[in-house]
């Protein structure tokens, strides 16, 4: 138990991204951090692993498609169709990856979390959806639903995190892009929780 709630030290994380992100996208990251140990701490996460994990969650995001691709299939990344489609979409598996390697996060959950942020993941556990729906609303985030989901993020995460994949689908969809299968999966294991209860 100890050592999977070992933490990484959030200063390293924190020079991690900066080194490898504008100071716009670097900006987001710490809104984003900000964002996600209050909404751990209103949900009874930790709000240190809820932190780091924000820290790193888009430290790869500025590199090209084809170093996406190149870097999944190096680390041994399963790579969907979709995914060869929008290569970008590959940004947090790669950032868990190389903060699994270059960093030395063990953690877990953070790492998951680090991955799952993009697209979401069917059974994610709350401090995956603490950066989920973290992302989505820091406080530069503006689109018309988001102070809606900014309330229902403080009383239910889950749902926030459904009501934020319906939004990004229905957004897709009127693009006529395709949405990832990840988060059609994680909308229906989410809604299933929700009749359920
Ligand atoms: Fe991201
Ligand atoms: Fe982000």
């Amino acid at each position: 138990m100890e050592d999977r709630e070992k933490i990484y030290p959030a200063a390293d994380a924190d020079v991690f991204a900066r080194e490898r992100l504008s100071a716009k996208r670097y900006g987001h990251t710490l809104r984003v951090a900000e964002t996600a140990e209050d909404l751990a701490r209103a949900h009874g996460v930790d709000p240190g692993r809820a932190r780091l994990a924000a820290l790193l969650h888009d430290a790869a995001r500025e590199r090209s498609s084809e170093e996406f691709l190149g870097l999944a299939e190096d680390l041994g990344l399963g790579v969907r169709e979709s995914e060869r489609e929008s290569p970008k979409l590959l940004h947090g598996p790669v950032a868990a990856e190389l903060a699994r390697r270059e960093l030395g996060v063990e953690d877990d959950e953070v790492l998951e979390a680090i991955r799952a942020h993009t697209v979401g993941r069917p059974g994610m556990g709350p401090l995956s959806l603490v950066l989920y729906v973290a992302d989505k609303i820091e406080p530069a985030r503006d689109y018309p639903s988001v102070e809606n989901l900014r309330r229902l993020a403080r009383c239910d995460l889950r749902a926030a995190a459904a009501e934020s994949l319906r939004r990004s689908i229905a957004h897709n969809e009127e693009r006529g892009r395709p949405t990832h299968p990840a988060s059609i999966e994680t909308l229906g294991w989410l809604e299933e929780a929700e009749e359920g209860a």
